[in-house]
């Protein structure tokens, strides 16, 4: 099938038609079979991540399907504010090797910490070059979410997507934990996580329970990734209200939220922590939430 044709099949159905015909293309070539299958299911309106089954995200090829949300574009700006708020915290560590203990909670596929897992030594070791020649970073990253099929697929992607040969690596491997925001620490001993974390980050569900959606979302994908109570806010607030005690001195804390969710937030954080500013997405609207333990 020809791109202008297939273009034509996926208007009903998609705001970027052209774009969604060219990666049906580019996964199954001339094999016409799946491509009038993949089609149809499109035309179901179940989105193109789930149809292939993957997709790209960053340096991950992810599995995805309906037991985890489809990571988002303004989330790649979530790991990149991650990533400098990680640099920063090495910065001020002296000695030439840190260990850097990060918590991704509410990790669905496994998108940000497993990215912050792939680039994370890298990026602090540039960042850092100008004030250590022989910076060495070792990761120790933590997934929790309080859904298991989210954190089998987490533990899938992290299999796939990294080599599983430890000697020499630059981070441990991950520990994946069940349970809701913070209660996955406690269930597995709450001392051990006391100030232990360098950098905790944050998707969580931020849409309000009566916010419409587009009916592929809602639909498709898990509702437990998406709705947070009455005003959206609920589980963001959780977050900021005890995340503390689980960070070490001067830990970062980097959650996304909606835009207009910003200020409120951010007059929150303030009452708790320091340094607390706004990260802005491509588009110029508040999307990412940044603060320090004091
Ligand atoms: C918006 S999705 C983000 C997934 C992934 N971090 C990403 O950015 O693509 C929110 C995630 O939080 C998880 N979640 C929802 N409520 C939770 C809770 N009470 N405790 C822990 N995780 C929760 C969901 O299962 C889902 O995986």
């Amino acid at each position: 099938m020809q791109l202008t044709e297939l273009t034509n099949q996926l208007s009903e159905v998609s705001h970027t038609p052209e774009a969604e015909a060219r990666f049906i293309l580019e996964e199954y070539g001339d094999d016409s079979d799946s491509i009038y299958d993949a089609i149809s299911e499109r035309k179901s309106g179940k989105p193109l991540q789930y149809i292939f089954g993957s997709w790209k995200f960053r340096n991950l090829n992810l599995l995805l399907d309906e037991r985890v949300l489809i990571p988002r574009l303004e989330t790649e700006i979530t790991v990149d504010v991650a990533l400098r708020c990680l640099s920063e915290f090495v910065k001020e560590g002296l000695t030439a090797l840190s260990v850097c203990r990060v918590l991704d909670v509410g990790c669905g596929s496994g998108a940000i910490g497993l990215s912050i897992l792939k680039e994370g030594s890298e990026y602090v070791e540039n960042h850092l070059k100008e004030h250590f020649t022989n910076k060495e970073v070792r990761l120790e990253i933590t997934l929790s979410d309080i859904s298991n099929d989210a954190l089998e697929v987490a533990r899938i992607n992290y299999e796939q997507n990294f080599n599983m040969v430890f000697e020499n690596a630059t981070h441990n491997p991950p520990q994946f934990l069940k349970g809701s925001w913070f209660e996955a620490l406690q269930r597995v001993g709450e001392s051990n996580y006391q100030n232990k974390f360098h950098l905790i980050v944050s998707n969580p569900p931020y849409i309000s329970s009566g916010e419409d959606l587009p009916r592929e979302v809602e639909s498709y994908e898990p509702r437990v990734a998406l709705r947070s109570g009455k005003t959206g806010c609920e589980d963001l607030s959780h977050i900021i209200l005890n995340a503390s005690p689980y960070l070490a001195d001067d830990g970062w804390l980097v959650l996304e939220l909606a835009p207009h969710q910003a200020d409120e937030l951010a007059m929150l954080a303030e009452a708790t922590y320091k340094n607390v500013s706004t990260e802005r997405d491509l588009a110029g609207r508040k999307r990412v939430l940044v603060c320090q333990k004091i």
